[in-house]
Formats: structure tokens, sequence, C-alpha cells
């Protein structure tokens, strides 16, 4: 009986399939909305400057997701390594560009500005110049040739240049000496390497925009102070000087007023400002194990992001206001997971590529 009642269940219930196959209306796929002028808000219009973003030229290529975002929020990029030594002369007579190309060929298509990072740096540095045996003279030559290659070599598609990144300690001394906090620079070819180096950038590409760059400007006054004496002691001298970039690796506890502070000492001195590499940790540089993406953390996080908008709009004339970029695309990719070896979510945008509270910081920090 059982079986025959089994069967009577699975006859009628094939003949409902069957049934519903035939009236079934074919789906119409589902449409996706265009963004609405003015009813989505993104990045790149939102805000009345250039929104960037420090990128890295094999997940341009391989990554879907960061592709699209990209294209979609900003309209300016950085190259996070692409163009340091490291990557761009890895050995004494031979330069890499493939990966700085490919991001520059992809702004030049999209009709996005470059900011070239950079052209001295005291790290990043391949190791055949790092044990390169030579007078003051050959390094001189070594450091002129390297610029006028490189921004030979980007004239016209690259606006703007970190010629000089991160030459001062937190002491606000120049860096100096063969430890790895040291610089080579300095240490082969004496304090006014920093003026010669804007010389060559200016030879090489007299319409390029040239910037000094560095971190820490927001809690280190005497760093500001000395940042503010190499920028006037430049200006004096006429060697040629257009922007100055506060990279900004802050974090959820970073001290506004500090922030304030820096950013307006440094319109007074009438320099483009760039915030040039955007990020907002959770741990401070600090090993955490127990950090979590929490929601404290995550609207602590939005909070910041929206203040350093709402500073940098009120504080810089809007002549000076070169831009904002992030340091990575979302969380996935931002260095601070390796640098730090641990978790981090630094990003207006998460693992996925998602917007997250932070973003919407961001936006309500460029509208309000
Ligand atoms: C970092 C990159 O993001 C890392 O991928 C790389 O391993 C080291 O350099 N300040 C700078 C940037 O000026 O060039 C650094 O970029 C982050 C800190």
């Amino acid at each position: 009986m059982k079986k025959i009642v089994l069967f009577i269940c699975l006859l009628l219930a094939a003949i409902a399939c069957k049934k519903s196959n035939v009236s079934v209306t074919p789906v119409t796929p589902p449409v996706v909305q265009p963004p609405v002028a003015g009813v989505e808000d993104i990045l790149k219009t939102t805000a009345t400057f250039p929104m960037g973003v420090a990128i890295d030229p094999s997940l341009l290529l391989n990554n879907k997701k960061y592709r699209d975002v990209i294209l979609k929020e900003h309209n300016s990029l950085t190259t996070e390594n692409a163009m340091k030594w490291q990557a761009i002369h890895p050995s004494e007579n031979s330069y890499n560009y493939g990966g700085a190309d490919y991001i520059v060929d992809f702004a030049v298509e999209n009709k996005m500005r470059v900011h070239g990072h950079t052209l001295l740096w005291h790290a990043y540095n391949p190791t055949w110049l790092n044990n390169y045996k030579g007078d003051s003279t050959a390094f001189e030559s070594l450091m002129k040739k390297h610029i006028l290659e490189v921004v030979g070599h980007y004239k016209g598609k690259v606006t703007s240049w970190d010629v000089v990144n991160e030459a001062f300690d937190d002491r606000g001394s120049l860096r100096k000496g063969s430890t790895t906090e040291g610089s080579i620079w300095s240490t082969k070819l004496g304090n006014d390497y920093i003026a010669r180096a804007f010389q060559y950038a200016a030879e090489a590409d007299p319409k390029a925009l040239l910037f000094y760059n560095d971190y820490g400007q927001e809690y280190s006054p005497s760093k500001l102070r000395a940042i503010i004496s190499l920028i006037t002691d430049l200006q004096k001298r006429k060697i040629p000087i257009h922007g100055v970039g506060l990279q900004f690796h802050i974090n959820i506890n970073s001290d506004i007023a500090g922030i304030e502070s820096a950013l307006s000492q440094l319109a007074a001195t009438g320099l483009k400002i760039h915030i040039s590499e955007l990020d907002v940790n959770f741990s401070n540089f600090q090993k955490n194990a127990s950090i979590t993406f929490s929601d404290a953390n995550s609207m602590a996080q939005k909070k910041i992001y929206k203040q350093v908008m709402k500073s940098y709009r009120k504080l810089v004339p809007p002549a000076q206001q070169f831009g904002i970029t992030c340091w990575n695309v979302g969380d996935a990719d931002s260095w601070l997971r390796s640098a730090i070896q641990q978790n981090e979510w630094p990003l207006p945008f998460d693992d996925n590529y998602l917007r997250k509270p932070a973003y919407f910081g961001i936006i309500e920090g460029l509208k309000e």
C-alpha cells in the first residue's frame, strides 16, 4: 500500500513539474540600473579635487573587482611600488618599465591623472644600489641619470612626482647613515641632494609638478618644522618645488588637532597640498593580536575619514587642493597587513571591494 501511495505521489509530482515547465514564461534577466547622476554618490564626483589611490599593476591586470572600483571611484592614480628604484631600475644599466607603463597607459586611456612615486627614497632600493661603491661624483651621476631617465620616460604623461620621499626622521633630522632608517642619498651626497634632485626633475620635465612627500607631520612638530624650513629654503633659492605630500598613515585615535595644524602650516607655504597615502588603521602599528573589525572600530574609522575630508576642505585653499589619495584600494590589498604582520582594515573598501562605513564617512566629509 505504502509503495502505491509513493508511486502516485511521484506521478503527481512529475505531472506538476511537466505542467509548470510548459506554463513558465521565460525569465527576463535582471536589469542592472545604471547609477543615476546626483543620486549615487561616488568619490570622484563628490569631491571638488582629485580622489586618488595607490595601485599595483598585477592586481589591476588580474582582479576585476579591484579594477572596477578604481575606474568607478577615482580620477588620480599613484604607483604604489612600480616606480621605486627596486622595481624600475633593477640593475645599474637596465630599467624595467613594465609595471609602471601598464598603470600609466591605463590612466591615460581612462583620462586619469598619474602621480609618480617616488624618485628618491631610503627604502625599496635594489641591492646593487645599496652596495654601490663610488665617490660623491659617482653617486651624483647615478642620481641624476636615474631622475632624467625616469622622468624623461614619462614626460607629458605623469603630471606630478614625489621627488624625495621621507628625507627626515621623526626628530626632524635628515636621515643619515647606513642603517635601514638612514638614507644613502644624504650619506653619499650631503644635505643639499634634495635641492639638486628637484632641479634634475624639472630639467627632465619642466611642466611636471614636483613634490616633497613625508609622513608624521601630524604627530611630530619637529619633523613638521624641518619640512617647512626645507620648503622655505627651496622657495628662497628658487628651486622648483610645487607641492608637499602628507602621507597620513593615521589611526582611529589620531589627534585631529595635529592633523589640522600640519595642514594649515603647510598650506601657509603656498604649495599644493596632497594627502598622499591616506589610510586609517586600528592598531597604530602596534602588535595587537586581539584587534578586530568591530562596530566600534569601524565607526571610529568612519569618523576620522570624515574629519580628514572636512579639515582638508576647511584649511587648504581650493587652488592648493591637489587631492586626496588612499594607500591601496581595499583592505585585502592594504600594505599594512604585510608591513605589521597582522590583520588590519584601514581602507574605505573591504576585502571584497565593497564600500565600508569609512567610505560613507568620506562622502559625508566631502559634502558637509
Ligand atoms: C609601501 C608599499 O605599499 C609596500 O608594498 C612596500 O612593500 C613598501 O612600501 N610610505 C611610502 C610608501 O612612501 O612608498 C610605502 O609603500 C608606505 C609608506
